[in-house]
Formats: structure tokens, sequence, C-alpha cells
């Protein structure tokens, strides 16, 4: 484990089995179809590199980058597009893919965002939820884990842009935050 992390919440194993276990399920839900696979970045890419590799139907991948946090640890409530899609959504069959849904800001915007240009279909898959920081209406159709209010690092999530390569899910040391 690394030095700055206090526990692991979740291991890079049942990562691992949720990825196979949400992936058929996705199977399943797109069997047929040629989704398009959105990445929220960059929090996103560990768990999409991974979960789309379970999933077993044609799928195109893209990606989105918006803001919310500033660096801070809550979110201001204010989404900018760092980077848009290269891809027309319209008529298509959208799957988000994001690392965790806590206030909903990011998802409510972008869920809104593809209906205005007329996506087909929209579903969300995360792999945490924190239901208790929700400040939005947004829900996903799919969540791997669900995460108490702490704040999370690891598999894509940082704290001021470190820690997302760790293999598992973490909380940091209180030390790490007041910076002694
Ligand atoms: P909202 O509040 O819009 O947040 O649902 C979504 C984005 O906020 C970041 N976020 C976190 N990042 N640990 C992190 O490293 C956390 O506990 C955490 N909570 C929210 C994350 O980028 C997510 O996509
Ligand atoms: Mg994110």
């Amino acid at each position: 484990m690394h030095n700055d992390i206090e526990k692991v919440l979740i291991s890079e194993d049942d990562i691992a089995a949720k990825c196979a276990e949400l992936g058929e399920q996705l199977t399943n839900d797109y069997d047929g179809k040629f989704p398009l696979a959105i990445g929220v970045l960059k929090g996103a890419l560990p768990f999409m590199s991974d979960i789309l590799r379970h999933i077993n139907t044609h799928l195109e991948m893209d990606f989105m980058d918006v803001s919310s946090y500033g660096g801070q640890m809550r979110s201001s409530g204010e989404v900018k597009i760092e980077k848009d899609l290269d891809t027309k959504v319209e008529g298509r069959d959208l799957l988000i893919i994001e690392d965790i849904i806590d206030s909903g800001l990011t998802l409510s915007y972008l869920v809104d965002l593809f209906k205005y240009r007329k996506a087909n279909s929209i579903k969300i898959v995360t792999l945490l939820d924190k239901p208790t920081g929700r400040t939005s209406h947004i829900k996903a159709d799919i969540a791997g884990f669900e995460v108490p209010n702490e704040f999370v690092v690891g598999y894509g999530l940082d704290y001021q842009e470190k820690y997302r390569n760790l293999p598992y899910i973490g909380v940091l040391k209180p030390e790490i935050y007041s910076g002694k």
C-alpha cells in the first residue's frame, strides 16, 4: 500500500471482478447495437479501459473532458467543457463512463447536453457512487460500488493530480490534506 494511503476501500481484485460483471450486463444491454462509449477524462480512464474489454459488442469510443472542481475537493457547481467529443451523438446510443458520481452536477450537465444533441439513448455507468453528496437528480443506470462521504483516490481518482495510478480505491491520510 502507498505510504500516503490510510486505508484501502476497494481492492484491485474487487474492481476487476466488478468490471467483468458490469461488462457482461452491458454486453446484453447493447446486443446488436453499436454504442458510443464516452469516457469522462481524466478519472474514468482506468475504469473505461478495464470495463470495455468485457463488453462483447461492437462499440465506438470517444472522450470528453469537463471541469467542475478547479483543483478543489468540492464541486464549484460550474461545468466547463475542456475537450468536446469528436463524434456526432445524434441518433446514437451513448454509454457515459464515469469514475464517481458525487454531487451529480457534471453528469446532469452532460446528460442535458447530449439530449440537446439528440442522442437516441443515454446510459450512465459509474464505478463509484457517493449518494450522500448528491445535489442534483442524476442517477447512474449502473453503479459498481457505493462509497461513504469520504474523499477517495486511486484507479483514476486524484488529489491534486496525484494517485490516479494506484490500482485500488483508497482514503488518504489526513495529514496529506492538511499539508503537514
Ligand atoms: P460531481 O460532484 O459533479 O463530481 O458528481 C464528479 C467529479 O468530481 C470528482 N470527484 C472526486 N474525485 N475523489 C476524487 O478524486 C472523490 O472523492 C471525488 N468526488 C468527486 C471526480 O472527478 C468526478 O468525476
Ligand atoms: Mg471525473
